[in-house]
């Protein structure tokens, strides 16, 4: 059997789209003949992704908006399915993350990071709600190993991650019935993102998060933008409301290798 992934005539709306993994998702999508839209907070940086994404021979288009704000984002939305009609393909994976001990965290410090990412990730469905296909439309949220896995220094993120999930779960339930399904992505350590350079910025992190991961390799952003096609091609029909690490089995093992690391990098003994 030929397997064809083809998103030609598809909406898809890509938000936290514009750099690192979730830019890496937009392009696969382009690639693949979307339609794409993509938003974030930086005007700049949607500027250079929707210039890149043309190059791949479609149309694109983008806003800049705060998943905080969810007026922006309602609004930003709805010049997409005015442009480009009802959305096929929802991706959410705007995040905010630094490593800080609990201790050392403000409470405006953990509260950022849950506002980004877990209130932005309802704010984000919430908002293309009324815009999604239906039946069809595939809603992916990004989340991290982060949401099943504690970690050192990542108590704003574990809380917020996990919550991220519970959303997935319970949108799958509500939204089910009208043909729209809701997945999670748990990107393992990827490559030359952001991420990465916060987690583990040193030469030594790195290489030890490398040989945590089981296939011996740090993922790519194309190792994610497969994966999020796959939940959202007719091959995924009926998958709905997953968790789906996409790791290298990197999050079989735990975190302890990693947390013990940015232990030793965050409370230097003596
Ligand atoms: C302690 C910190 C801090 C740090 C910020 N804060 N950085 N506290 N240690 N390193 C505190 C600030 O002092 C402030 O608290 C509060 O957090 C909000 O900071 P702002 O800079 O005002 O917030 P804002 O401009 O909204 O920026 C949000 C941000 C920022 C999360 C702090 O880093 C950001 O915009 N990040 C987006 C990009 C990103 O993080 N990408 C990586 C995603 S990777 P006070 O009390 O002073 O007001 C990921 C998972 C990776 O999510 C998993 C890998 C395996
Ligand atoms: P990144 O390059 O920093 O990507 C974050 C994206 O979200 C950017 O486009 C950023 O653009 C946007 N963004 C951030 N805060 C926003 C806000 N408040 N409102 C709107 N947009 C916002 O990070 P990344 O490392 O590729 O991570 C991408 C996703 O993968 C995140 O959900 C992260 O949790 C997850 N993840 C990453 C890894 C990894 O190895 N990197 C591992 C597991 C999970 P602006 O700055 O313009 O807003």
């Amino acid at each position: 059997m030929a397997i064809e992934i083809d998103f030609s005539g598809k909406t898809v709306v890509v938000i936290g789209g514009t750099s690192g993994i979730n830019r890496g998702i937009a392009e696969c999508f382009a690639k693949h003949g979307a339609k794409v839209a993509v938003a974030s907070r930086s005007q700049e940086k949607v500027d250079d992704t929707v210039q890149a994404l043309k190059a791949f021979g479609g149309e694109a288009m983008g806003f800049s908006a705060d998943v905080r704000d969810v007026d922006a984002l309602k609004l930003g939305l709805a010049t997409v399915f005015e442009a480009f009609g009802s959305f096929d393909v929802l991706v959410s994976g705007a995040a905010g993350n630094f490593p800080a001990l609990a201790k050392d965290m403000s409470a405006n410090a953990f509260k950022s990071v849950v506002d980004i990412d877990l209130l932005g990730t309802f704010h984000v469905a919430h908002a293309a709600y009324p815009h999604l296909t239906r039946p069809g439309a595939s809603v992916v949220n990004i989340s991290a190993p982060q949401a099943f896995l504690p970690m050192v220094a990542q108590a704003h993120v574990c809380a917020a991650k996990a919550g991220v999930d519970m959303v997935t779960r319970c949108l799958a339930m509500e939204w089910g019935p009208e043909g729209i399904r809701v997945n999670s992505i748990v990107p393992g350590p990827i490559d030359g993102t952001e991420g990465m350079k916060r987690l583990a910025p040193t030469p030594k992190i790195m290489e030890a998060t490398r040989q945590s991961v089981p296939l011996k390799r740090l993922g790519g952003t194309q190792d994610v933008g497969s994966v999020c096609m796959f939940l959202s091609s007719p091959l995924a029909s009926y998958v709905s409301g997953v968790v789906l690490p996409v790791d290298g089995g990197f999050s079989l093992a735990g975190a302890s290798g990693l947390s013990s690391l940015m232990e030793t990098m965050l409370m230097p003994s003596g």
